[in-house]
């Protein structure tokens, strides 16, 4: 992967960047997303923020290589930290992370959202903790993708504040689109994770002792959401 050539969640993410968007792009890492979106002429311009020095000089050498520094900066900034109000941001994408960790970033940096930005998050997991926050803080989910790639799931989870959205539990552990669509990925995966969860389950009754039993309780209630969603 490379400025030129994104991996498949990469390019998934680009097509949910708006055209003509302000981006930021936190946790940018090599900058490669905002450097591909700004070459093919999608995005007008792009923040790219980085908390770690080794990324973030990794970010400003792509940029610098491919004569951008005009279009993009690039900032040392941990999370939200990195959006200035001048920079006039029309969207964020937070990809690659923990849903958890990508919660956290939200949270802690609220005051740099104005509530008019499109939220492009890729999580590694941990969504449902993330489309809780999504929830509570009144952002809808308008969009949501499963692919597989290099034998993991990657979901995509587009996110706009307009007003007021009550999920279920289950739509937050599934995703509310997700389970209207049913897609062949969205089928495969809850396959697999069920498999999981009963194996675990398994393990867990062995050894009971040690194992909290509000902890049993709640693998043994997912599981139950994933075989009622597959019967
Ligand atoms: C696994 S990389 C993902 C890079 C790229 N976004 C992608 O999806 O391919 C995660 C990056 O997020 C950065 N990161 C983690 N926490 C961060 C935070 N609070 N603020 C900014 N960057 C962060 C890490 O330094 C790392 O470079």
């Amino acid at each position: 992967m490379n400025e030129h050539t994104l991996s498949l969640r990469l390019e998934r993410v680009a097509a949910n960047v708006p055209h003509g968007a302000r981006l930021a792009d936190i946790g940018s890492d090599h900058a490669y997303l905002p450097v591909a979106l700004m070459r093919r002429g999608v995005i007008a311009a792009a923040v790219a923020g980085e908390v770690a020095t080794t990324p973030f000089h990794a970010a400003q050498r792509t940029v610098r290589d491919n004569g951008l520094e005009q279009h993009i900066t690039v900032r040392l900034a941990d999370g939200l930290a990195a959006i200035e109000a001048a920079d006039g941001i029309t969207a964020i994408s937070v990809c690659g992370m923990g849903g958890e960790t990508i919660r956290d970033i939200l949270e802690s940096g609220k005051a740099h959202l104005s509530g008019q930005e499109r939220l492009v998050l890729q999580p590694n997991g941990g969504e449902q903790p993330l489309r809780q926050w999504l929830m509570d803080n009144g952002y809808s989910i308008s969009s949501e993708e499963l692919l597989r790639e290099n034998r993991f799931y990657y979901e995509i989870i587009v996110a706009e504040r307009a007003g007021p959205v009550v999920y279920s539990a289950e739509q937050l552990y599934f995703g509310p689109l997700q389970m209207q669509a049913r897609s062949p990925a969205f089928i495969a995966k809850w396959q697999r994770m069920l498999h999981q969860k009963q194996k675990t389950l398994a393990s867990l009754e062995r050894a009971r002792q040690a194992v909290p039993e509000d902890k049993v309780q709640e693998i043994a209630r997912q599981a139950g959401w994933i075989a009622q969603l597959l019967a």
